[in-house]
C-alpha cells in the first residue's frame, strides 16, 4: 500500500487522462447498469489501488449496496446519513479527509482514512446512485479526482431509467 497521497499528482492525472478512452472502449455500447458498474468499479479499483471502490443505489428513503471491489461493506444507508447519504441529501461531490472527523462518518472498513463520493444523477436529474470511495491514505482525494470522478460518472448517465 502507497502511504503517502498522490492527489492532484502529474501521475494521477495521466491516469484520468488514460481512464477516459479506456472506460468507453469498455462500456462500449453496454446498456446493462449492473454490468457497467461492475466494470467501472473494478477499473478504478485497479487503476488506483483504492482500498474500496463501489456503488450504492437510490431505493426510496435508503442507498442500497451496488456493484463493488473491495471488503464487505454495510448493505443499506439511509438519507442524510453518512458520507454517502450526504452526499445524495446535498447533491454534490463530498471529499473528507479525515473520515473519523466527519461527523456520522459510517465506518464499513477500520482501514479507511479518507472518501470521496459522487452522486450520478438519472436523465431526468435526480440523484439515483452515489460513487464512494475509500482510501487507507489520509487526504488522498483532491480536485483531480472530484473532476476526473465526475467526468467518468456522467458515462452512466443514461443507464439509469
Ligand atoms: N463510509 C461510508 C459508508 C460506506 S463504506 O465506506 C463502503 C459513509 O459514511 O457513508
Amino acid at each position: 500500500m502507497t502511504t503517502t497521497s498522490k492527489k492532484n499528482s502529474a501521475e494521477r492525472v495521466a491516469a484520468y487522462d488514460a481512464l477516459g478512452p479506456q472506460w468507453a472502449q469498455l462500456l462500449d455500447d453496454e446498456r446493462d447498469l449492473i454490468a457497467a458498474m461492475a466494470n467501472f468499479s473494478a477499473l478504478i479499483h485497479d487503476t488506483f489501488g483504492w482500498h474500496w471502490v463501489g456503488f450504492y443505489r437510490v431505493a426510496g428513503a435508503e442507498l442500497v449496496l451496488g456493484p463493488f471491489q473491495g471488503p464487505v461493506a454495510c448493505t443499506r444507508i439511509t438519507y442524510g446519513k453518512g458520507v454517502c447519504g450526504s452526499a445524495w441529501k446535498e447533491e454534490r461531490t463530498l471529499v473528507v479527509p479525515d473520515v473519523s472527523a466527519f461527523p456520522g462518518h459510517i465506518a464499513c472498513s477500520p482501514h479507511s482514512r479518507s472518501e470521496i463520493v459522487v452522486p450520478i444523477r438519472a436523465r431526468d436529474g435526480r440523484v439515483a446512485a452515489v460513487l464512494d470511495i475509500d482510501s487507507e491514505v489520509p487526504d488522498d482525494f483532491g480536485t483531480v479526482d472530484v473532476h476526473g470522478l465526475e467526468t467518468l460518472c456522467e458515462t452512466l448517465q443514461p443507464l439509469f431509467e
